[in-house]
């Protein structure tokens, strides 16, 4: 992963394919220009590269020139493509191809086209590197096209970000999520769970996704996930993982922009672990750390007697409950210890002190990450 000014990029297409595209490129201009002389024209800044790259490839003689357009703010195409260096020499009755690093909205195409219009050359071929038919809203022929990619932004190999990346000699591709820091939150009932992801999500701009507060909010709304777990519940049957996946899919998609999550309640077992790195992984994302509060059986115990006092609720009031809830924590969750501890990522922090003792642990822990 790189990042360019603001931005995180990830590799992408490598040296070697590149060479490769070049190279084919090469072979089948040669082939179809025969015993003609070609002039090159590379369209400045981006096409530096390619230019250098596929002429040395070039296995036959040929002239080179360049123009210079540019039409890209940031990472957007913009309708108006300035003309910076046009052409410099005649090319009337020359075969040009013209070679480009990508083909987004086609927009400096159009131009292109309009300053071959009057220079009568014989034949305008128009050759690119890289070539996003998604974006392309012109009909201009593209006589060579190295390899198509999906319409998301790159840098390297001459592309640009705010003038950042054209020295790479690979492509990397923009992340679809930026940077965040994702934290599975672990804890015994009673261990404060709930009172630091409150913190935690202020301090750190996260969004907290408790799966009991999700499945809720979608039931209550009923939502068409909402609905289709509420039809497991009424039989008494497990929601089965993917619908939990898929209403946590809605909840990261909603918040794009957070700088993380705090997932809460979620996973339990190892495949819902699974899940959740196949869907972060889809967003170029991970789980980075499984923080679990540690609080021992007797504090737990004595915690929720007391709560059971005000909270009014019926499981917080019998200490057999209790335990036996305790009980199950560890019983269940000793197995998702054992997956993120593989992975390095486990942290446990003791849980017993003041409220705010426990958010420093907690966010030595984070702020490490
Ligand atoms: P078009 O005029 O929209 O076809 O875009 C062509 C120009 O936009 C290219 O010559 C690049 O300078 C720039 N461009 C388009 N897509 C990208 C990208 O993904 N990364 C960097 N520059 C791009
Ligand atoms: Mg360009």
């Amino acid at each position: 992963m790189i990042k360019l000014h603001d931005k995180y990029f990830k590799p992408f297409i490598s040296a070697k394919q590149i060479d490769d595209a070049l190279q084919r490129l090469a072979i089948e201009i040669a082939d179809d220009l025969g015993d003609e002389t070609p002039v090159f024209v590379g369209v400045l800044n981006g096409a530096f590269m390619v230019v250098s790259d596929f002429v040395k490839k070039y296995p036959k003689p040929c002239e080179v020139t360049f123009i210079k357009l540019a039409s890209y703010e940031g990472f957007k195409s913009t309708e108006d493509v300035q003309r910076l260096i046009g052409l410099t020499q005649d090319l009337s009755g020359r075969t040009v191809v013209i070679l480009e690093d990508i083909i987004d909205t086609g927009n400096t195409l159009a131009e292109i086209h309009r300053i071959f219009k009057n220079e009568n050359a014989k034949a305008l071929k128009i050759a690119t590197l890289f070539y996003k038919p998604e974006a392309y809203k012109k009909d201009f022929k593209l006589h060579y096209v190295g390899i198509e990619i999906p319409n998301k932004f790159i840098v390297g190999f001459g592309l640009d970000y705010n003038g950042l990346g054209r020295n790479l000699p690979e492509v990397y591709q923009i992340k679809e999520t930026q940077h965040m820091t994702n934290l599975v939150l672990f804890g015994p009932p009673g261990a404060g769970k709930g009172t630091q992801a409150n913190f935690l999500k202020e301090k750190y701009n996260l969004v907290h996704i408790s799966t009991g507060d999700v499945f809720r909010f979608n039931i209550k709304n009923k939502t068409p996930l909402g609905m289709l777990a509420k039809s497991f519940i009424d039989k008494g049957e497990l929601v089965p993982d993917q619908v939990t996946i898929d209403m946590l899919n809605a909840e990261v998609e909603k918040n794009a922009d957070a700088n993380g999550f705090i997932f809460d309640g979620f996973p339990r077992t190892n495949a819902q672990a699974d899940s959740l790195d196949t869907l972060l992984t889809s967003k170029d994302s991970q789980i980075n750390a499984m923080i679990a509060l540690e609080v021992e059986d007797e504090t737990l115990v004595k915690r929720l007697l007391e709560r059971g006092k005000t909270s009014g609720r019926a499981d917080d009031a019998d200490e057999s409950i209790i335990r036996n809830r305790v009980k199950e924590y560890y019983s269940k969750t000793a197995i998702l210890k054992d997956y993120y501890a593989n992975q390095g990522k486990y942290f446990g922090v003791d849980g017993v002190g003041s409220i705010e003792d426990i958010t420093v642990r907690l966010s030595a822990v984070i702020d490490n990450l």
